[in-house]
Parts: structure tokens; C-alpha cells; sequence
């Protein structure tokens, strides 16, 4: 009887290390979804299989796939499939080619509940590196093998493609789309100034950066009694008691066709004049990104930023103040790592979306949030890396001192794992576990599973090496 019940013992052994060794491949549920809709930049998508039959959307896990052949398509890669070694090759170069043909628009019908296998074992390569998909919360996602089509993670390959992916719950669409068109922009210089010493600078920086440059001209012009900060009844000090005071402007100054705007002035009582308000009230900076430069006796850029940053439709970057020194302009310029505007897309990256933190001999990719703090940090990052001794805390981060701060736009979040945020304004956590407390938000790792990412980042602290 013992003999027979060790037998059933390694029986149950023996089995389940099969199902352990098939665990690779499983059968799973999987909603066929013939309702959702599928845009790319704005157009319905239809895809069709190898034989010309609509194939649809496959929703598992909160995770929607599409078929590979119409994500060839959609994204107009090149797609390669090699069943010696399980793989699919997406990207460009020496690849061959398929296409799925789009066609009319989806037919309303009832969802329906199938069986598709979940294939953990098909590996994709995009340009030839080997990539690992993960869902919006940072978990593993596999492709999807259904009547012998192969889905991914539309997600994950739209991030992979660089494109912007968005979910419409009311019309229950996923969009997909190209992000803001990435014209050849050259920056501009935008200075006032009042006696000239501003001007001599504005002229250096507009000659280290290669830019266009423009004046602002008061219609009313700066008398030298008028700028007599020892008469409190004098127009400058009156203006710059006064908040709301615009002071108006002669020319017509057209920035339409710069993204990157350097803006120039005298420091006033601590402040940019007003007349610099006036400029920006125009509206003409909303939506680029504007990097301001001050001269003064001695008082810091830092008062007149505070005034700047409350124009919340501009992307501004940290300036500085500047001496009229050709030497001192040309090293805040290399600073920025602007060298000439004409090439500033590919070179300055203030816009970067990506960074890198280095941990444990592992690189990390980052993706940024679109905010201020993320843009002040890129900015110091092209300067230097920065290493960060992160203690572990809590079970949930890994928290240290940035030595520097950036612009907080607290809000409170419940972190998911891999989210990088910064805390109390000069401290940066990375996510292996949520919480919920108030941050600004600064990026998400995207290279890493959660059970990865939590391995890696082990039970102690951590030296975390931030770099673009
Ligand atoms: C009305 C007025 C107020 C000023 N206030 C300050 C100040 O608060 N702090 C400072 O360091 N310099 C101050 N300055 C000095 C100017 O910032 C400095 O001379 C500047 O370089 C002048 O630039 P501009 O020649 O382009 O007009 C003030 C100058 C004027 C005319």
C-alpha cells in the first residue's frame, strides 16, 4: 500500500513538472472582439489574413492584440517570420516583406469567447534586438496564436514604433497615432533691453546657437530718468510695483516658425520687466519651448523664473544669468548641449522622451512624462549623469536624493511598478511595489517586467546611475 501511494506520489510529481516544462505555450480565453475599433492617425483599420478573410482585435488580460500581418502593415515595417527559431522579425533592413490589405470598416456583431494559445515561446525581434513586451501596468505580455494567425500586444508594438496609443472608452476605439510631426525647426533669440548690455548677450547667444534674433521695442522708450531705480515715482519702479502693468510693444515680432525660443532681459527689482510679460501675453510662445537668459548687478535669474513659470502653456527650461562675456554665453550654450539650431532635433534633445538609469549593471529605459521636472531633468543630464543612492523604503521604492531640484506639480498618484517620480521636489523613487502619496511624476521604465524589475532591484539599496 505504501509502495503504491510513493507511486501515485511521483506520478503527481512527474505530471506537473510537465505541465511546468508545457507551461510555455497555454490554451487560454480569449474575447474575439469584433466591436472594437482600431484608428490609425484618425482612419479606421480593417485587417484581413493571408487568405483575405477579416480577421479582428483579441482581447486577453485587459491587453488588446492585433494580427501580426496588419501591424506589418499599419505600421509600415517589414515583417519576417522564422519557424526554425520560433521568431518574428519586425523592423527595417534585410527582412522580407508582407502586407495586409485595409479594407472597408468593421461589421457590428457579438463578441465571442475562443481559444487562442498564448505562446511564450515566439521571441520578436524589431531591427534585429530581441524585445520584451510588457502591458500598461508593467506586467509580461505574449503573443496570441489564433487560427493560425500570430496577434501582439497592440500596446506594446505601437511604444515600439514610437507611436502614440490612446483607448476611447465611449466609442470604444484604440487610436493609434503619429506623434506631433517633427519639423526642421532653427531657434530664435527674443531680448529687451533697455541700455544695451542684454543686447550685446542676446547677439552672443543668437551667434553660439546659430538662431534668428529679435528685439522687443517699447512704444513708449526707457528714458534714462524713466530707469532711475532711486526714484520711487520713476516709471520703472511704478511698472514694477505694479503686477498687472503691460507696457506696450512697437514691432511685431513672428516666432511662428521657431520651437525653441531664447528670451533675454534686464533683471528689475528681482523681476523681468513687465514689458517681457507683455511679449509673452502675446500667446506667441504657447507650446514651445523657451529657455530665458537675464542680465542684472548681481541678483539671480531664479526671481524672474518664478514669474515665468506661471505661463503654464510654455515648456520652459531652466535659464540662467548671464555675463556679456562671449566665453561665459558659449559655455552655457555647450551646457545645453545646443550647438548649432539647425541640427538642434537630433542634437539638443530638451524634447527627449527617453532616458537611462543603470542599476545593478542592468540599463533601464525610461520613458518620460511630458512635464517640467522631466524637462529640467533631461536638461541636467546632458550635462552630467547623475547617481542617485537609493534606499529601499517601505517595500514599494527604492528613494534618494537627487542633489538638485526640479519644478514639483505634486499630485497624488497610486504608483505601479516600474514608475519613477520624484519626491518633495529633490528626491527621485523607483517603483517596484505601489503606494499611494503625492509626487510629480517623472517617467515609467519600460524594458522590465514587474517580477524583473523587483529581482533586480533586491531587497537593499541601490546605486541608481541617471543618464540620457
Ligand atoms: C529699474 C532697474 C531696476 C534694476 N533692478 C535690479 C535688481 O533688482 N537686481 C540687479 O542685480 N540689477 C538690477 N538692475 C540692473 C540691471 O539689471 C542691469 O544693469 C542690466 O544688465 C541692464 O540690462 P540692459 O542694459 O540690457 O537694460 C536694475 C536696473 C534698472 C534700470
Amino acid at each position: 500500500m505504501k509502495k503504491v501511494f510513493v507511486l501515485f506520489l511521483i506520478l503527481i510529481l512527474v505530471l506537473s513538472l510537465g505541465s511546468i516544462c508545457l507551461a510555455d505555450t497555454k490554451e487560454v480565453n480569449v474575447i474575439l472582439n469584433r466591436e472594437i475599433k482600431v484608428t490609425y492617425n484618425d482612419a479606421i483599420q480593417e485587417f484581413q489574413n493571408v487568405n483575405g478573410v477579416k480577421v479582428y482585435p483579441l482581447s486577453y488580460e485587459g491587453t488588446t492584440y492585433l494580427p501580426i500581418r496588419s501591424i506589418s502593415s499599419l505600421f509600415q515595417s517589414k515583417i519576417k517570420w522564422d519557424g526554425n527559431t520560433n521568431s518574428i522579425y519586425l523592423g527595417e533592413g534585410d527582412l522580407d516583406t508582407t502586407s495586409s490589405k485595409i479594407v472597408s470598416s468593421f461589421t457590428k456583431g457579438n463578441n465571442e469567447t475562443i481559444k487562442a494559445l498564448l505562446n511564450r515561446d515566439i521571441k520578436i525581434y524589431y531591427n534585429n534586438k530581441v524585445q520584451t513586451f510588457i502591458d500598461a501596468t508593467g506586467k509580461a505580455v505574449y503573443p496570441l496564436s489564433y487560427n493560425g494567425t500570430t496577434y501582439l500586444p497592440v500596446r506594446a508594438v505601437s511604444n515600439l514604433f514610437g507611436l502614440k496609443i490612446d483607448w476611447d472608452g465611449v466609442t470604444n476605439t484604440i487610436k493609434i497615432g503619429k506623434e506631433k510631426e517633427q519639423h526642421d525647426s532653427k531657434a530664435a533669440v527674443v531680448y529687451f533691453s533697455a541700455t544695451g548690455t542684454t543686447k550685446q548677450v542676446a547677439e552672443y547667444v543668437k551667434d553660439e546657437t546659430n538662431a534668428d534674433i529679435f528685439e522687443i521695442i517699447p512704444k513708449e522708450k526707457y528714458t534714462s530718468e524713466d530707469l532711475n531705480w532711486n526714484n520711487n515715482d520713476s516709471r520703472t519702479t511704478k511698472e514694477q510695483n505694479d503686477k498687472n502693468v503691460r507696457p506696450e510693444i512697437e514691432n511685431n515680432i513672428d516666432i511662428s516658425n521657431y520651437d525653441l525660443i531664447f528670451i533675454g532681459y534686464p533683471i528689475w527689482w528681482g523681476d523681468c520687466p513687465r514689458i517681457v510679460q507683455s511679449f509673452i501675453e502675446t500667446g506667441k510662445l504657447n507650446g514651445k519651448t523657451a529657455i530665458p537668459f537675464c542680465t542684472s548687478g548681481s541678483s539671480s535669474i531664479s526671481g524672474s523664473e518664478n514669474t515665468l513659470k506661471n505661463y503654464k502653456e510654455i515648456n520652459w527650461i531652466s535659464g540662467k544669468r548671464l555675463t556679456a562675456s562671449r566665453n561665459d554665453v558659449a559655455n552655457w550654450v555647450k551646457s545645453l548641449n545646443i550647438k548649432s539650431t539647425s541640427e538642434s532635433k537630433e542634437n539638443n534633445n530638451l524634447n527627449t522622451k527617453i532616458i537611462k538609469i543603470e542599476v545593478n549593471n542592468k540599463e533601464l529605459t525610461v520613458e518620460l512624462e511630458n512635464n517640467q521636472a522631466a524637462k529640467e531633468l533631461v536638461q541636467k543630464l546632458n550635462s552630467e549623469n547623475v547617481v542617485v543612492k537609493a534606499l529601499e523604503y517601505g517595500g514599494f521604492e527604492k528613494v534618494g536624493s537627487l542633489g538638485f531640484s526640479l519644478t514639483r506639480d505634486d499630485e497624488q498618484i497610486k504608483t505601479e511598478v516600474g514608475d519613477i517620480v520624484l519626491y518633495q521636489g529633490n528626491q527621485i523613487s523607483l517603483f517596484y511595489n505601489s503606494n499611494s502619496w503625492s509626487y510629480t511624476k517623472l517617467g515609467k521604465v519600460t524594458n522590465c517586467t514587474a517580477s524583473e524589475l523587483k529581482e533586480l532591484l533586491g531587497n537593499g539599496d541601490v546605486t541608481l546611475i541617471l543618464k540620457k
